[in-house]
């Protein structure tokens, strides 16, 4: 067998449940080494409240030009109540805006699928839900997230005032929203933008220039455009209406969350967030579960490591050009679902209630 030699992994587990869901990963990553024509170097690194703790600082320069290195970056999650009280710019959420837009990873896919194991196990009617296979285009390194002026500063009454700055160009937007045309190629051709164009200047430009983007070069996607706040009530209302939503940082942070937890399958969803290709067609990438760092339940060995397994798979596909092992893997943790294993999170009646570590082994025992 020939192995494709030195692909370089780096695994960031974080903190709260992130070791735990990332250990599993490793497992996996480390079984298709075994028994694949894979060779991927895994390399390791502290990021988040994890960092701080041993180097008071959430990313260092050594993990960063890691990842700067690897093919891929698979995160857990970072943050927790620990960390609450740290200066910004030392808050664990600061590696992970660093590692966003200093790799430049401007688009984040979070798909926002309804699991049908699942489905019961949404707050919505399983008839609203069933079925329902979203993909969430977020704008990731730019918007209020970044923008310049912003901080805190004293004014006169000793009052002071919090500044935050929204900007978009036409590149961010327009390079954003290419990539959701074509993904949805690949799906309905149906793109929806969101923005709120009726109280901001940058809403407007976002809509003139995710159209003009498709009146040149996609003439077949079907796109419409709506008010972000209408979309967080169309979501709930009719969410199979959607085939992919492309929207800024701030709407795409709380949009994805909205129409994650309604398919009831929070502990399942991976994300992925890609930058440009560089010149020899390779793109840099960050892959991560939806779900955040969970503290409440770290250590316990009870969360769900899908999430996690699954943002795997979508770095074989995304970024390692593995579209077979992506949907071998896709199709173990489907069958082990359909088994009737559940970690806690996901149980209900009549099913099987499995730790983080046997949910890992289970799926590694389909691959086989
Ligand atoms: C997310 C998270 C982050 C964000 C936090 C942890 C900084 O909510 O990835 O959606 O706001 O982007
Ligand atoms: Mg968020």
């Amino acid at each position: 067998m020939i192995k494709v030699k030195n692909r370089k992994l780096l695994l960031l587990p974080g903190d709260g449940i992130g070791p735990e869901v990332v250990r599993e990963v490793r497992k996996i990553i480390e079984w298709f080494n075994k028994n694949k024509s894979l060779d991927f170097k895994i390399e390791e690194g502290l990021v988040g409240g994890a960092s701080y703790d041993k180097h008071k600082n959430p990313i260092t320069d050594e993990v960063f030009y890691k990842a700067l290195e690897s093919e891929a970056v698979i995160l857990g999650a970072v943050g927790g109540p620990k960390y609450d009280n740290l200066e910004f710019s030392k808050r664990p959420e600061r590696a992970l805006l660093k590692l966003r837009k200093e790799l430049k990873l401007f688009a984040n896919l979070r798909p926002a699928i309804c699991f049908k194991q699942l489905v019961e196990a949404s707050s919505l009617k399983p008839e609203i839900i069933s079925g329902l296979d979203i993909m969430i285009v977020r704008e990731l390194t730019g918007g209020i997230y970044f923008g310049e002026p912003r901080g805190i500063e004293p004014i006169e009454n000793n009052e002071r005032k919090g500044v935050n700055t929204h900007t978009y160009t036409t590149n961010e937007i327009q390079r954003v929203a290419r990539v959701a045309f074509d993904l949805a190629k690949k799906r309905k051709n149906k793109v929806t933008s969101c923005e709120k164009s009726n109280v901001m200047e940058a809403g407007i430009l976002w809509r003139e220039e995710v159209q003009a983007l498709k009146d040149k070069e996609y003439q077949k996607i079907e796109l419409s455009h709506m008010l972000a706040d209408n979309c967080a009530m169309q979501l709930l209302r009719d969410p199979k209406q959607f085939d992919v939503i492309v929207t800024d940082n701030l709407f795409g942070d709380i949009l994805s969350d909205e129409a994650a937890m309604l398919t009831g399958s929070l502990g399942l969803l991976p994300s992925a967030s890609l930058g440009a290709k560089d010149k020899n067609g390779k793109i840099r990438s960050m892959y991560e579960p939806v779900h955040g760092s969970a503290p409440d339940i770290a250590g316990k060995n009870i969360a769900n490591p899908i999430a996690t397994i699954l943002s795997l798979s979508m770095a074989l596909k995304y970024s390692l050009d593995l579209d077979k092992e992506a949907e071998q893997l896709d199709k173990a943790v489907q069958s082990v679902l359909d088994d009737g294993l559940r970690t806690k999170d996901i149980m209900s009646k009549n099913m099987k209630e499995i730790s983080t570590s046997v949910m890992g082994d289970a799926i590694i025992a389909k691959l086989k």
